[in-house]
């Protein structure tokens, strides 16, 4: 028993223009009559028949699958690590199950896996056994950081780009992204010079895109002046640029062992401003730098999708351990679907304008998109 669509009287598109009322258009008293079987909750009621039916592209896999917006691609996500030194075995991270400070070996195993499933990069972090003042270990030719790296070069660097943080936090004895002033403060501009020491370093090592991630000002320029006058053009820089002090990075913190006593909200941005994300990545941008990244990722979906809308250069998100800590404390649990809500988080930075993102998930993620 049909009735044909009762779309007299309305002209097309009616049901949609801004302020109208009428998306059920045709409902109007008495003319479709009543088609509802005795016993159906609509029995006796006016039929209601809506003109637009954004369902009938959602009633088949085949359907929704063709019309899907956005698809996540393995090339898409690069896996964060974590090499300790003078580790003999994996140290697995109670703040973040899954995920383990790697022995040398286990980096280069891991590596291959990760290139095995077809991710699209690596991003080192390196815990060392000594901190300083200044982060020496940072630009020791054969600190962790750098022997990890020339370890991944040497492992998949050719098919996968291996990314260094260029950052002092985990050489550090007071924990600070930089190295600090006789007050105690974050001295800026000394440490840019400590990021170009490091740059050098890093390069050397063939790591082929630095992350900056220590958000001090004139970070990128300084960066990208020592690497092109040391001849290291085509080392390419991404820019932490909107970066937020979040309660979101505590797990990392353990991953690390970070030494940091207080906070980092003198450099690192806060959670509050908008209009401040767009302004750190304009400034990066005209610094040089070849991508640029906000993070943590899901609570800054909106910054990152101003920052899409008018970067010349890729986007990047971080999606950070306390994200993934929270999805896998609740999937432990049993309270959510942990690879239906994996795959929707990364889905979700996805559609907000990230070309690729970082996630502790990358190569399980990559592997069931195969
Ligand atoms: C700084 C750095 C941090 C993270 C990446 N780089 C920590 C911080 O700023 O305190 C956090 C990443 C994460 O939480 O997954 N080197």
């Amino acid at each position: 028993m049909t009735t044909p669509p009762t779309v007299s009287g309305s002209a097309p598109g009616a049901a949609t223009r801004p302020g109208g009322t009428a998306r059920t258009a045709g409902a109007s008293a008495g003319r479709g009559g009543t088609t509802a079987a005795a016993g159906h909750p609509a029995a006796g009621r006016p039929a209601v028949r809506p003109v637009e039916r954004p369902r009938r592209l959602r009633s088949t896999p085949a359907l929704r699958s063709l019309v899907s917006e956005h698809r996540i691609h393995p090339r898409e996500l690069v896996l964060p690590m974590f090499v300790k030194e003078g580790a003999s075995e994996p140290v697995a991270l109670g703040s973040m199950p899954g995920v383990v400070q790697h022995t040398m070996d286990s980096l280069r195993r891991a590596a291959a896996e990760a290139a095995e499933a077809g991710i699209g990069g690596l991003m080192l972090f390196g815990v060392p056994t000594v901190r300083d003042a200044v982060g020496t270990a940072a630009t020791d030719p054969d600190g962790i950081l750098n022997a990890g790296l020339r370890a991944l070069v040497e492992e998949v660097g050719d098919e996968l780009v291996v990314m260094s943080d260029l950052c002092l936090d985990e050489f550090t004895d007071h924990g600070h992204c930089g190295v600090l002033d006789g007050a105690g403060r974050v001295d800026n501009d000394a440490t840019l010079v400590r990021y170009q020491d490091m740059a050098l370093a890093q390069a050397a090592t063939g790591a082929h895109m630095l992350g900056l991630s220590g958000m001090m000002d004139g970070q990128v320029a300084a960066v990208r002046e020592v690497l092109d006058r040391e001849g290291h053009t085509d080392t390419s820089v991404l820019a932490y640029s909107a970066k937020y002090a979040s309660a979101f990075y505590g797990p990392f913190r353990d991953a690390v062992e970070s030494q940091l006593q207080g906070d980092r909200r003198t450099y690192q941005m806060d959670p509050a401003n908008r209009r401040e994300g767009l302004r750190e990545a304009t400034l990066d941008l005209a610094e040089g730098a070849d991508v640029v990244m906000v993070k943590p990722a899901m609570s800054y979906l909106d910054v990152l999708a101003d920052v899409a809308e008018v970067s010349p250069v890729p986007v990047a998100a971080y999606q950070v351990s306390g994200e993934y800590a929270m999805i896998e404390a609740a999937a432990a649990h049993g309270w959510i679907d942990r690879r239906r809500a994996i795959e929707e988080s990364v889905l979700g930075i996805r559609r907000a304008g990230a070309d690729f993102v970082l996630t502790y998930w990358a190569t399980e993620l990559a592997g069931w998109l195969r």
